[in-house]
């Protein structure tokens, strides 16, 4: 099993170009099942979601080849309509193919996704969306058979939660629905306007994304094109961090600022100096971080529930107490006993935690208990005394690129032990 080892107290500093989004390129790759040919995806990020998602692609028939960042998905002669058990677990986030595949194939055969390390992650409003325009679902042993026994008919869809997936698959089969599709409560987050203006370059027509509501223009036909990812604002985010946790001086470039715009605030409010030129963001971190009053994590453009984790460490070595609170999931503070290991004082009540920010953190052996908590790991190792050994990569890996090789870069002391 890989682990990361760590040697704290170095201070952060230089810049680094962040990387693409992966929250953007799962569903932009479904919906390269939806649209007819050949499309080129450039700023796809090497992560091994990305990797389970071309498996799935393949298994639908697709051909992928990968160039560098560029990922080029050849739809042309494909036709399948499974998506298999064990993919479905690897990545439960493959729930977002349901609405490209019930678009092209007009059937679909998969496996309820199941929870994972954050929560039950049920998927009722994808399904709820799904049979509104038009989809009959038979749930049975944890297959989900879906068939379209009319054709599909665009409709209104008002969503009870603004759900990021299920907003991404109701866009995906309204894309090719008869008629018109509002989407009411829709979820509002960068990634969603990314997947519209994908769909839209391939002929869609699709208005209002990255608003509350949002209204889709059935078309017959969609044809495959290129198109760049936006950039990962929560792995942007998390370096940042990197930088504040260590009393560094760092840059991150190919970055777009306003999807920041709930987590930049915060740092300043930590005492960290932000300033903007472009598309670079360029952090000075306070020798001594303050705490943040209190931070509550809601839908975009609030501030996001990825972000929590790592920020929370922040808050484990600054003057004073925080509070945060995690609106989104209902067991997102799996990384808090972790960092108890390391000295922090953090006390959770439900969705509550209360963090008493201590003078240091000690290194110790912590396991990544999932993907943002293991990057809350990795930065408290950054800043602990000592050395700390973060395991189970798997979770770091599914959606941080190079992430040890961009903090070395950034002159932290960390190496992957095999
Ligand atoms: C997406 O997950 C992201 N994943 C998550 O990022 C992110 O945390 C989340 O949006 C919120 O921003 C991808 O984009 C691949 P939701 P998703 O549907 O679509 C409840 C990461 O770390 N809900 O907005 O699953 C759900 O239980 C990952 O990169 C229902 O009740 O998020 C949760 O409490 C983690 N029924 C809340 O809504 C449903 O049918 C938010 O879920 C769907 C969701």
């Amino acid at each position: 099993m890989a682990s990361l080892v760590i040697n704290g107290g170095r201070r952060l500093n230089g810049s680094l170009v962040a990387q693409g989004s992966k929250n953007s390129a799962l569903p932009i790759l479904a919906a390269t099942y939806l649209v007819n040919g050949k499309s080129i995806i450039h700023n796809c990020p090497r992560l091994s979601d990305v990797e389970c998602t071309i498996k799935i692609l393949e298994n639908l028939g697709c051909k992928t080849e990968r160039r560098g960042t560029d990922l080029i998905v050849d739809s042309t002669s494909a036709s399948g309509h499974e998506i298999p058990e064990s993919l479905m677990r690897e990545m439960r986030s493959s729930v977002v193919f349901l609405g490209a595949i019930l678009g092209r194939a007009k059937k679909a055969k998969i496996s309820t996704p199941g929870g994972c390390e954050i929560g039950l992650r049920p998927i009722d409003l994808h399904l709820f969306a799904m049979r509104k325009l038009g989809v009959e679902i038979e749930e049975s042993y944890g297959k989900l058979l879906c068939t379209i026994p009319q054709n599909l008919k665009g409709t209104k869809i008002t969503l009870t939660f603004p759900s990021v997936g299920a907003t991404e698959n109701a866009v995906l089969l309204a894309s090719v629905a008869r008629g018109t599709t509002t989407i009411i409560n829709a979820a509002r987050e960068p990634e969603i306007i990314d997947l519209c203006n994908f769909l839209n370059k391939c002929g869609a027509k699709i208005s209002g994304a990255g608003e509350s509501v949002i209204v889709i223009e059935g078309v017959e036909k969609l044809e495959a094109t290129e198109h760049s990812v936006i950039c990962d604002r929560i792995a942007a985010a998390t370096y940042l961090f990197a930088g504040a946790i260590t009393g560094g001086d760092i840059a991150l470039k190919n970055t777009v600022p306003q999807h920041l715009n709930s987590i930049l605030p915060v740092l300043e409010e930590t005492g960290c100096e932000i300033s903007i030129k472009c598309n670079e963001i360029r952090l000075k971190a306070p020798l001594k971080l303050r705490r943040i009053d209190k931070l509550i994590t809601q839908p975009y453009p609030g501030f996001p529930t990825d972000a929590q984790a790592p920020i929370m460490t922040l808050t484990a070595i600054a003057e004073g107490t925080s509070v945060i609170v995690e609106n989104i999931f209902e067991s997102r503070f799996k990384h808090v006993p972790e960092l108890l290991r390391m000295g922090a004082k953090i006390r959770t009540e439900g969705r509550v935690a209360v963090i008493d920010g201590v003078k240091r953190l000690y290194g110790a052996s912590v396991v990544s208990p999932d993907l943002r908590g293991g990057s809350a790991l990795v930065l408290a190792g950054l800043v602990a005394h000592g050395t700390t050994e973060v395991g189970s990569l798997k979770h770091i890996d599914r959606g941080y690129e190079n992430f040890e090789n961009n903090l070395c870069m950034l002159n932290a002391d960390i190496i992957r032990m095999e």
